[in-house]
């Protein structure tokens, strides 16, 4: 295999080629033309190699350029391309909420398997999006990373900060052997939210050291608002864990100043990633390779 780091990835893409035994790993050369395109170019031929690309997409120039790392792969002599996209943007918008809108992941999903031979990714928001895919496509989970990195602290309860969490902090709990409650979110808008728990859960938040685990952190008001709930609730310290930490705006000092500790995994440049899922990708890279 040839790992291919696209710009959004470049960190990642060369841990998971050290997970492949140091498999060969390139940066493309890259540059804008004075009307604003973008230019490609990978250096090395890639003549019967499997290429694997790796590029989280959390810009909309995130995903021009992995469509042209993708044509450029082939151009180079690539036998099969697997594309990697550890954060797979416009997951969130799974379906047509209101007449009129597009069911943008599906749309995304279509370009990004173009040209592919198979497609992973990482943690998506919800498993409705898998279905979009006509090519093999791989969901790897970013909670073992989290795990590994939650089982060094001290922690006593999982805390999902909604209802759409529960299987993520499930898993969680089930890897650290804690138990888990949910909050009850309400979303009032883009950056706002109100959060409630009951009161047999209350209970179990008084004295513990809890771990609010969600897929994404974006403006940080559902995990800011999760934090001051749990420490109203006589928590002993709470910290933030996330897969996807795109920490929008001033989200992390916002989260810094209400948590003990702010965890995310490396889908995205942030200065919370301290967990990898590089070698969870990998494992999933090697078995498909070795596949029929
Ligand atoms: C929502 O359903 C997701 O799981 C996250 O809770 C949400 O995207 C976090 O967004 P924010 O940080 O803006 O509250």
């Amino acid at each position: 295999m040839y790992l291919i780091g696209g710009s959004a990835s470049t960190a990642l893409a060369e841990r998971i080629s050290r997970e492949l035994e140091n498999a060969p790993f390139g940066l493309p050369f890259q540059k804008r033309f004075p009307d604003g395109e973008m230019y490609v170019r990978i250096g090395d031929s890639l003549a019967g190699a499997d290429a694997v690309i790796v590029q989280s997409t959390r810009t909309d120039a995130d995903l021009v350029e992995l469509l042209l790392l993708k044509d450029a792969a082939r151009e180079a002599g690539a036998r099969r391309v697997f594309t990697v996209v550890p954060y797979f943007a416009y997951a969130r918008q799974d379906r047509r909420f209101y007449p009129g809108e597009p069911v943008s992941a599906r749309a995304v999903a279509n370009v990004v398997e173009l040209g592919s031979d198979a497609v992973v990714t990482v943690e998506l928001h919800s498993p409705l999006t898998l279905g979009a895919f006509s090519k093999p496509i791989y969901e790897v989970s970013g909670i073992p990373a989290l795990a590994r990195l939650l089982a060094q602290r001290q922690v006593d309860l999982i805390v999902s900060p909604d209802k759409g969490g529960v299987a993520r902090v499930e898993r969680m709990a089930k890897l650290l052997d804690k138990p888990w409650i949910q909050l009850a979110k309400h979303r009032i808008d883009s950056d706002h939210v109100e959060l409630s728990l009951g009161a047999a859960d209350r209970e179990k938040v008084r004295g513990a050291r809890v771990a609010i685990v969600d897929d994404v952190i974006s403006t940080g008001g559902t995990i800011v608002e999760s934090a001051k709930l749990l420490a109203r609730c006589g928590a002993a310290s709470v910290a933030a864990a996330c897969v996807h930490g795109l920490f929008l705006r001033d989200a992390f000092e916002r989260i810094k100043a209400v948590t003990d500790g702010i965890y995310s995994t490396d889908t995205l440049v942030n200065p919370a990633e301290k967990a990898s899922v590089a070698p969870d990708i990998a494992q999933i890279l090697r078995q498909h390779a070795a596949g029929p």
